[in-house]
């Protein structure tokens, strides 16, 4: 099978795509999946680079998040709900190959109103942008939001969750078009360059000089944004993708009665699986009532061209949920008839 198999630790643009892979084989409580499309993330730039936390044995097929059908010839493990297939969407180490092998509870059905393309980016973007409103921040109706990076993956999902949460949205960017994005895509009240100085004067003014209830953040930016947060706001810590953790002074908590909150969704497997389950209900439901819908980066990127798709989102030139097409659905569903 095609399938982008990480022999040696290099940066993606060094590594072709091997044409010849072996299948993978499904262990004990997994099935077979055909992969369609993959959802792309900047943890994979850093584990082709044996940067990540979570390095498999060499070889390994890199990428996590994906939308498929469950093959043809897959095991179905006993208490697995799937029958071959089905569509689904989840996550599995090898996304970026023809086929996974997949934990079934690793796996959902594939909301019957998503293209494979939009399945691929669900599986660990819209959990944790619910959770940290929801869970970590206690979101309630009509309260302000700031968004850092409110076009990017997490980013836009967090703004239309929020709008459909019933909270006001500021959407902070790095471009004009971004903020476009922010506001066509993701419903975002307001939009503020956050490249520019003072930023945070804008904010305060368009909340009337109260500052932000909730502060969303998966750049780096809470210490700046904390400069227009509210009175017991909370800061939710999301991620650096700017590429430094960041030092906190606590005086700035204690002075405006605020909460800084983390979140970090994968760690809920171990730590709090029940929870899962109730997430997904949720957000399944917003999917289908059209409340909420994900946001694909318009070029979607061919197997091949799978590197140039991960050099975009490493340079920042990307918005929304950046994808990369393993197999074309119609070919490959016609050639079955
Ligand atoms: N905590 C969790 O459980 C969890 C889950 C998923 C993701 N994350 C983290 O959330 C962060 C964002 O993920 P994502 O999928 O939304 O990524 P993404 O789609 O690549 O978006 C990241 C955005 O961050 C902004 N940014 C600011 N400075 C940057 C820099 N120096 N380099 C690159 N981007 C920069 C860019 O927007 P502008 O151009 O507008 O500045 C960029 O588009 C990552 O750090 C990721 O690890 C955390």
């Amino acid at each position: 099978m095609r399938a982008f198999v990480i022999n040696e630790y290099a940066h993606p643009s060094k590594i072709a795509l091997t044409a010849d892979a072996p299948a993978p084989t499904p262990g004990a409580g997994e099935v077979l999946v055909d992969v369609y499309s993959a959802g792309l993330n900047f943890f994979d730039i850093l584990q082709s680079q044996g940067k990540y936390q979570n390095q498999p044995p060499f070889p390994f097929v890199l990428g996590t998040e994906l939308a498929g059908r469950i093959a043809a010839d897959s095991p179905i493990p006993a208490g697995c709900p799937f029958q071959r297939g089905d569509r689904v969407f989840g996550a599995a180490q090898g996304a970026f190959g023809e086929q996974v092998a997949a934990k079934w509870t690793q796996l959902l059905p594939l909301p019957e109103n998503m293209t494979y393309d939009q399945g691929a980016g669900l599986h660990i973007t819209w959990p944790t942008s619910y959770e940290a409103l929801v869970g970590r921040a206690q979101l309630k109706p009509g309260e302000w939001v700031l968004v850092t990076a409110s076009a990017g993956g997490v980013g836009v999902a967090a703004v239309q969750l929020a709008k459909a949460l019933g909270a006001k949205v500021i959407a902070a960017a790095g471009s004009q078009e971004k903020l476009d994005v922010s506001m066509h895509y993701g419903g975002a009240d307001f939009g503020v360059n956050y490249t520019k100085p003072n930023w945070q004067q804008e904010v305060l003014k368009i909340t009337g000089g109260k500052g932000v209830d909730v502060i969303y953040d998966p750049v780096g930016l809470i210490r700046d944004s904390l400069k227009c947060i509210a009175w017991k706001g909370r800061a939710i810590v999301v991620g650096f993708a700017a590429g430094e953790i960041e030092k906190l002074p606590l005086n700035l908590v204690l002075l405006k009665n605020i909460a800084i909150v983390g979140i970090h969704w994968g760690a809920y497997t171990k730590k709090e699986p029940e929870h899962i389950p109730s997430v997904w209900k949720a957000l399944l439901d917003m999917f289908a009532s059209g409340r909420v819908s994900p946001v694909v980066y318009p070029q979607v990127f061919p197997l091949e061209k799978l590197a140039d798709g991960l050099g975009a989102l490493e340079q920042r030139k990307t918005w929304g949920k950046v994808v990369a097409r393993v197999r074309d659905e119609h070919t490959h569903e016609k050639s079955k008839l």
